[in-house]
């Protein structure tokens, strides 16, 4: 199948352009590379030994998109690009919206003016606000969002709920991501956040190779097992495959939201001590204030994707610390290293 990966050069975006050619599809990415790198594009050719068709610029960009599908047969769409800091969300509402949002709504009218009808959405565990049950499963209560990155993942699932019920030829994937993390076993590509990562494992991976001081705990009060936040860590790879088999599965129009995690939870603690492993030395860390919004845990229930794509995660936390410490020492400065 041909498929459009918006956002492709991002952390998650060219992991699943990477699983995508090497199942034999054939991919095209547009990225506008506001937080991404044109290397990440020559290290997916590197893995692959593929060529990655490639379109600068951003969804918003009417022109743009019209000529990509003009000059491509495009089967699928995986929609990856968005801002996505929880923290810069609050500060700069209006450019979440509109990059968020805008872009979405954008893409979708190409879509439908070149009859695209079949998207993958990049949602994410956010949408769940602060959870009802744990784990939690899809017909948990979604909104309730704590800030405009959330607020815009959850709007751009109405909207393409709305798209659905106007046109059932319409078939929409709305993945929702819990924490992913790791890198591709190669070392060639990673996260590669800008300046100081908001994220956990980023930043204990660069406190790891001495960029940072230590790493603050956000609170050890929380109500779970050691008091520190209990989150759902995903290997980005096996996220990225949860890609592929959506679009292999679902043949049928329809909206379909699948949970994308392991089903299991590690405290703060337990993830500085499994990175400590893969790095084979003691991490420096101390206890901080809560960071404003978070909740105190978040796990997934994965049992949809199973029963009805056969999908699950297969690579634990070691591997995750493993591959992410590979990455972070094959590049210490990203992709300028
Ligand atoms: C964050 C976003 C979430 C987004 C996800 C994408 C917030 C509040 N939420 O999730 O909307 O979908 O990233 O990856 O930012 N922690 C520390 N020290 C640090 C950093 C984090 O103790 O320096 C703790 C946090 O309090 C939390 C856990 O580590 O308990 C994970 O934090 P993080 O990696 O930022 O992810 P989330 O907050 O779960």
């Amino acid at each position: 199948m041909k498929v459009l990966v918006t956002g492709g050069a991002g952390y998650i975006g060219s992991h699943t352009v990477v699983e995508l050619q090497q199942a034999g599809h054939e991919v095209v990415v547009v990225d506008n590379l506001s937080n991404s790198s044109p290397v990440c594009l020559q290290r997916i050719e590197q893995i692959t030994g593929k060529r990655v068709p490639f379109y600068k610029g951003d969804v918003r960009d009417t022109e743009l998109l019209d000529r990509i599908f003009s000059e491509h047969n495009i089967d699928w769409v995986i929609h990856f690009a968005g801002l996505k800091a929880v923290g810069e969300s609050v500060a700069k509402p209006l450019e979440y919206y509109d990059n968020n949002i805008g872009g979405t709504l954008k893409l979708l009218e190409a879509m439908k003016a070149h009859n695209c009808k079949k998207i993958v959405f990049s949602s994410s565990a956010t949408v769940y606000g602060d959870p009802e049950r744990l784990p939690i499963d899809e017909s948990c209560k979604t909104g309730g969002t704590t800030n405009p990155y959330g607020t815009s993942k959850y709007f751009q699932e109405m909207i393409l709920n709305d798209v659905y019920k106007a046109d059932s030829e319409w078939t929409v994937v709305l993945l929702r991501y819990f924490n992913p993390v790791g890198a591709h076993e190669s070392g060639l590509i990673g996260e590669d956040p800008s300046g100081i990562p908001n994220n956990l494992t980023p930043f204990i991976a660069k406190v790891a190779i001495g960029q940072l001081p230590e790493i603050g705990v956000f609170g050890d009060d929380y109500d779970t097992p050691d008091g520190t936040g209990v989150r759902d860590y995903i290997h980005v790879v096996d996220l990225a495959k949860g890609h592929l088999v959506a679009i292999d599965k679902l043949t049928r129009s329809g909206v379909y939201t699948y949970n994308l995690g392991t089903g299991a939870g590690y405290s703060v603690l337990q993830v500085i001590h499994a990175f400590e492993k893969a790095c084979g030395h003691k991490l420096p860390y101390s206890i901080k204030p809560r960071r404003a919004g978070d909740i105190a845990m978040c796990y997934a229930s994965c049992d949809k994707a199973k029963r009805e794509l056969g999908w699950e995660a297969k690579l634990g936390i070691d591997e995750m610390c493993a591959s992410l410490w590979n990455w972070q020492t094959k590049n210490p400065r990203g992709y300028n290293s």
